[in-house]
């Protein structure tokens, strides 16, 4: 198995990627991006809503390593959809983060017909300023997050640059199996976010029975898991012993019979979450 994958534009892509969401600006997320980086991972996945860019871009500064060596995302939120919001949104993200690029810029989630009744005006103007952003040499990568096929079409129409990654909620609990499969068919990766279920689907009973047969706890399992499907997980932790224990799953193989058993689990511990009904 690869720490890489590739990207449809060619950019290569560290295939762990490591979550902040919920992480405390400040010395949380300060100190766990160094340990993150001590333990392996070259992947951080950030976002202005998490409100901890000050505190993570001070990590990327601090922990030593090469900026060109790791992959920094981060994401647009819902309140700066549109053209010219966008590009003010990216220069302060760059700028909490301290950094002259990003590797991975992606809409946080889509403007959806609930909502909006230009919805796919608002998602086609801020993709515009996503596409300025990457030809203008900013980030070396953009995509989208939360988006269903039906959200991804009529942007596909439109779009210059095809999305290179979307971000949706994926754990064994919740597998999202035709987003994955539109994604598939478009060339677009698939990133999971809450790779764990937020810590919810570590007492299933099968996943426990599974995970102790190759001697892994259910977190590794489930990282794995989706690293053998070709989805970048982005297991978020602020603790160092988890932070390091989601990265040691490199030195074994889920067989293919184990891995149908994952995948036909039925669904659990999802968050609810949906963009067609978000409150926000
Ligand atoms: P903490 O950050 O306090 O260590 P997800 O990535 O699915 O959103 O899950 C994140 C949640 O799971 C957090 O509450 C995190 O807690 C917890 N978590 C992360 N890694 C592990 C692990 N290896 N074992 C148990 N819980 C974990």
């Amino acid at each position: 198995m690869k720490k890489h994958f590739e990207l449809n534009n060619g950019v290569e892509i560290p295939s762990i990627g490591f979550g902040t969401w919920q992480t405390p600006d400040g010395e949380t997320a300060i100190s766990s991006i160094k340990t993150a980086t001590t333990y392996g991972y070259r992947h951080i996945d950030t976002a202005a809503i998490y409100n901890n860019e000050k505190g993570v871009g001070i990590g990327i500064k601090e922990c030593g390593i090469d900026r060109k060596d790791l992959f920094v995302t981060s994401k647009v939120w819902n309140s700066e959809r549109g053209y010219r919001s966008t590009l003010k949104a990216f220069e302060k993200s760059l700028s909490d983060l301290q950094l002259e690029y990003l590797d991975l810029y992606l809409i946080h989630w889509p403007a959806t017909p609930n909502k909006y009744s230009d919805w796919q005006q608002i998602n086609s103007d801020t993709w515009r300023a996503m596409e300025e952003l990457y030809t203008g040499g900013k980030i070396r990568a953009i995509g989208v997050s939360n988006f269903l096929a039906h959200h991804l079409k009529p942007l596909l129409e439109n779009a210059k640059i095809k999305p290179a990654v979307n971000q949706i909620e994926y754990h064994p609990g919740f597998k999202q199996n035709d987003c994955v499969k539109f994604c598939t068919e478009n060339n677009i990766l698939i990133e999971g976010w809450s790779p764990l279920g937020r810590g919810m689907v570590l007492d299933n009973d099968m996943l426990k029975e599974i995970a102790f047969k190759y001697q892994k706890s259910v977190a590794q399992l489930c990282i794995r898991w989706a690293l053998q499907k070709q989805i970048v997980p982005l297991p978020k932790s602020i603790t160092p012993q988890r932070i390091k224990e989601n990265f040691e799953v490199f030195d074994f193989q889920i067989s293919a019979a184990d891995m149908e058993l994952i995948n036909e689990i039925g669904e659990f511990g999802g968050s609810g979450l949906h963009p067609d009904s978000i409150e926000f």
